[in-house]
């Protein structure tokens, strides 16, 4: 079997979206575009994965970083196939299938990818394309067959005819080649006459007499071809993968209570016996266990629940951890890093940021947690603050287990407090506290007694 490489086209600006940000770093349910495409050719195990980047290249470097993937340069974006020749050099050597698509077709999956790859091999063509019927073909370049049903061309919307338009069955914009032929090929390609671009698609037309010939496969799913070019595609972009989502969960055994309010994106997990609410956000690689509860308005980004916790409403919990039977909110923020071990409970306006809150641990009401290490039974009261930032450095607080908080204290790190230790209520804690201690970290109160009475009593006769 040929070897695999696949190539991402990601250098255009998207224009149509009208927008500062490249097209392909557009979020769709929390991810850029592009992550979704990464995600379907992942099972496909090429041997190298490059990604075209021009418009606000390095924008886009950026956002795939830590992703096996090499990056080749398009400066000037001069169309689709100009694209590709740019990574001719990178490719040099190279003799296998090139597998090409779009950073902007985020509902295309492996299995679709998968298929394609197959026709291709089987069919040992130079060009195999993926097609799809759509029932409004707008904007999409049509795919033209003679009059037995061969592949002849693939033509884009601007430079069809009046009966081209016609045409349903569209080009999805992904298609294997074998490299060598494809490069040929390339070599060929005239500008467009309408907008001077180079165009892929033509590399159709160029290889079907050629032994080998091409090949369409057509989608059976028309949906998973749509691409993204304007705000209004991304928008039934989104309504089309929350819909399939929920269908899919629904199936798995978790209870959407309005799966039509149920935002969450394809690569969302969730354990059976979950409960949604309506009006929930999962977003990213969020993974949730089995009996878990989501009440509504909370948004949930590439972070990772237990079971049989327990989100109250209105919460945002990003890049965090939460173990099982936690209970968090209503109304809590948990920024990146929050890790919540075994029973703890967040409650109502906390934040917790790069923190860890141990087993059984409980921070029920208004307190601000950062850089802090809690560990297991510790109780914080009401508005403690971590004061973790002096202006120029953040700096750690370590609570040791069973240690109790007393309401509104200031924990100023660096700071640890020892086993076991109570902190009194509006305590100001700079220094460490030993295991077991009582620290008072106040002013001591004063009573004047009759004090009231008698300042009352002044200012009325005053
Ligand atoms: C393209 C196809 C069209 C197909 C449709 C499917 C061409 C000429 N047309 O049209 O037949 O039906 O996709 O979605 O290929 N890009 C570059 N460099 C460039 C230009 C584009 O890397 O110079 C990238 C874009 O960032 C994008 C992809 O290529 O990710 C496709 O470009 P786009 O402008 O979206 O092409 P469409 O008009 O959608
Ligand atoms: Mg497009």
């Amino acid at each position: 079997m040929n070897d695999l490489c696949t190539v991402i086209l990601a250098a255009g600006q998207g224009t149509r979206m009208r927008s500062k940000l490249p097209k392909v770093l557009h979020p769709v349910a929390g991810l850029p575009m592009i992550a979704y495409v990464i995600e379907a050719c992942r099972p496909l195990q090429a041997k190298r994965t490059l990604v075209i980047a021009g418009h606000q290249a390095d924008k886009v470097k950026e956002a795939l970083a830590g992703e096996a993937i090499e990056f080749v340069s398009q400066p000037d974006q001069r169309g689709t196939a100009h694209a590709l020749l740019q990574a001719r050099e990178a490719l040099d050597g190279f003799d296998g299938d090139l597998l090409v698509v779009s950073g902007d077709t985020p509902l295309l999956t492996s299995h679709t990818l998968d298929g394609l790859l197959r026709t291709h091999r089987e069919t040992r063509a130079l060009a195999t394309v993926l097609t799809a019927d759509l029932p409004d073909p707008t904007g999409y370049g049509r795919v033209v067959r003679s009059e037995t049903g061969g592949l002849l061309r693939i033509v884009e919307e601007l430079e069809a005819t009046p009966q081209e338009r016609h045409i349903r069955e569209v080009n999805a914009g992904v298609y294997c080649f074998a490299v060598q032929a494809l490069f040929a090929a390339l070599q060929k390609i005239r500008p467009s006459a309408v907008k001077g671009e180079l165009y892929l698609p033509d590399a159709i037309a160029l290889l079907r007499d050629r032994d080998g010939g091409v090949q369409a496969c057509r989608v059976p799913d028309p949906d998973e071809v749509r691409g993204v070019n304007t705000r209004a595609e991304l928008a039934e972009i989104h309504r089309l993968l929350w819909h399939k989502t929920a269908q899919r969960l629904l199936a798995e055994g978790v209870t959407l209570l309005d799966p039509d309010r149920a935002c969450i994106g394809p690569l969302v997990r969730i354990g059976s016996d979950s409960i949604l609410y309506p009006n929930v956000t999962l977003e990213g690689q969020t993974v949730i266990g089995e009996g878990t509860t989501i009440y509504s308005g909370c948004r949930i980004r590439n972070s990772t629940i237990g079971d049989d916790a327990v989100i109250l409403d209105g919460c945002i919990i990003q890049e965090s951890q939460i173990g099982d039977e936690c209970q968090v909110g209503p109304y809590a923020h948990l920024r990146p890093k929050a890790q919540l071990r075994q029973r703890a409970k967040v409650g109502n306006f906390v934040e917790v940021k790069k923190s860890v809150i141990g087993k059984g641990s409980k921070v029920p009401h208004l307190t601000y947690i950062g850089d802090a290490s809690i560990g297991e039974r510790v109780n914080v009261g009401a508005g403690t603050i971590t004061c973790n930032y002096d202006g120029f450095t953040k700096h750690q607080t370590v609570i040791e287990d069973d240690v109790f908080v007393g309401s509104n204290a200031s924990l100023v790190a660096p700071v640890l407090v020892g086993r076991g230790a109570i902190i009194a209520a509006g305590s100001t804690i700079t220094e460490d506290v030993p295991a077991d201690a009582l620290a008072l970290g106040r002013a001591q109160q004063i009573n004047r007694n009759e004090f009231a009475a008698a300042f009352r009593s002044k200012r009325q006769k005053g």
